[in-house]
């Protein structure tokens, strides 16, 4: 049997398969899903075992479990190792769902649920893909599995497990379905993820909530003062302040610079698809060079006061904000994070006190362009979508990444199916079923093509 007969055959089953893993709410931001989380894991181990792996098992960990496994063929061919998560984000808020986040729906040829693209039905098509390649006899390579569960709280613990295991996970290079690509025409591959620092500041003012009509005009109120530290991190050009933010960034050459430029980019269609009349961003650079290499800062949430219903007059004692940071090679999110901490505190006005507090942090990556395996996705995209697939580079983070580089030694390849329309960490997250199949359709090539040339 052809993989193509093996996957019409059992197509449905795949996608019943896969709607059972997004009803679990694995969510590992709250502790509150924790023992969603394990069965999730519990079902993944199960599913790839069913799939054919070998030596599956859950790897404790000071947090959630690593499912591992793996498939070894033949000790001359070269070994993939898979990385993808079975965490996802919250769902919140989930009255902006037009159907409930983890009851998966299908409309207009997608998957509606939380995790569908990020990354359950990504990791899931290596998961068929493997079943399919066993099932017709066609696995061209030793294949190792490592599906972790904290991927969206910063890999710390999987960080660890890699350094540990660094024997075990040995491999010729890591195969990753968890970004995008430019449009179902137009097949592309990311040579590139930012870093990430993320802080969490808060800003003291008087001791207890106040009147703001007694006292305010007198004491520093600390949301209107975070506010003015805040839009003083960017300058006119929207450059970021920071004193030395800008010293490590590796620039880029004028003629990659000319080269990313050729993407097929359409900024109408990206603006009216937003509901936004304009861009904005960093002066001097295009829209895809501000997302791909270049370093921003953001706010990703602010709070504090009153924000109950109706007026209520109140001058508050605190005010707090969660920034993150988007690096670029060769920036690090430690150097960037001592560098936003010294800053932030040095710009506070006398009238109030700020704490700086870090969370997770991740290196950027870059993935080259004429590696063997590049080549061997590059082909295979070819195969499968009747077009080379353009290089591009992506604005999100996989901290992991760099981490396999700088510990195991290994590349990476990001074969990713997703599109920034999927909505990912978003309500109404999707998955195409298109992009779920053609993930499937297209792994073993890879595998082929890569036991071909390495
Ligand atoms: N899959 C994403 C990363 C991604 C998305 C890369 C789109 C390229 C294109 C991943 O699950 C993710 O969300 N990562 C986090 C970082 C993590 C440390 C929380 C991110 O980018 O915010
Ligand atoms: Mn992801
Ligand atoms: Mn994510």
């Amino acid at each position: 049997m052809t993989r193509e007969e093996y996957v019409e055959i059992h197509k449905d089953t795949f996608l019943e398969e896969l709607f059972d893993l997004l009803r679990i709410p694995s969510i590992s931001a709250d502790s509150a899903y924790a023992s969603d989380v394990q069965k999730c894991a519990e079902y993944v181990a199960k599913r790839l075992k069913e799939a054919g792996a070998e030596n599956v098992t859950l790897e404790k960990t000071a947090g959630n479990p690593i499912v591992y496994g793996d498939k070894m063929i033949d000790p001359s061919k070269p070994t993939v190792l898979v990385y993808g998560h079975y965490d996802v984000q919250p769902s919140v808020p989930d009255n902006l769902w037009h159907t409930p986040p983890f009851e998966p729906t299908i409309k207009n040829g997608n998957i509606y649920a939380r995790g569908a693209c990020d990354d359950k039905g990504q990791m899931y098509m290596h998961v068929k893909a493997l079943q399919t390649m066993l099932e017709t006899g066609t696995l061209a390579c030793n294949v190792k599995f490592m599906i972790e569960g904290e991927e969206e709280i910063g890999s710390t613990n999987l960080g660890i497990y890699v350094k540990e295991n660094s024997e075990k996970l040995k491999a010729d290079v890591v195969l990753i379905s968890d970004t995008g690509m430019i449009a179902n025409d137009i097949p592309s591959i990311d040579t590139g993820l930012r870093g990430l620092s993320y802080v969490e500041v808060e800003v003291t003012g008087p001791n207890i909530d106040l009147h703001s009509g007694t006292f305010g005009g007198a004491i520093a109120n600390p949301i209107n003062v975070l506010c003015d530290m805040i839009s003083s991190l960017h300058d006119e050009n929207r450059h970021i302040t920071i004193p030395g933010f800008y010293d490590n960034v590796d620039e880029v050459s004028d003629k990659d610079r000319a080269e990313m430029d050729k993407t097929p980019f359409d900024l109408e269609n990206y603006k009216t698809e937003l509901e936004v009349f304009d861009v904005m961003g960093e002066k001097g650079y295009s829209t895809i060079e501000r997302t791909g290499i270049r370093p921003t800062l953001d706010v990703n949430g602010i709070w504090g006061g009153y924000i109950g219903e109706g007026a209520k007059t109140v001058l508050p004692s605190k005010a707090y904000a969660k920034i993150s940071m988007r690096l670029v090679p060769s920036q690090t999110s430690t150097e960037i994070t001592e560098k936003f901490q010294r800053h932030f505190e040095s710009i506070a006005p006398k009238a109030v006190r700020v704490k700086v507090t870090p969370h997770h942090g991740g290196e950027a990556a870059v993935t080259p362009t004429d590696s063997p395996a590049y080549l061997a996705a590059s082909r295979a995209m070819e195969k499968t979508f009747g077009k080379k697939p353009i290089p591009t580079r992506g604005g999100g983070s996989i901290p992991i990444v760099a981490l396999f580089e700088k510990v195991l030694g290994i590349k990476t390849v990001l074969l990713g199916f997703g599109l920034d329309s999927d909505a990912i960490h978003s309500p109404n997250e999707k998955y195409g079923l298109f992009n779920f199949y053609k993930g499937i359709e297209t792994i073993p090539y890879f595998y082929e093509y890569f036991a071909e040339v390495k």
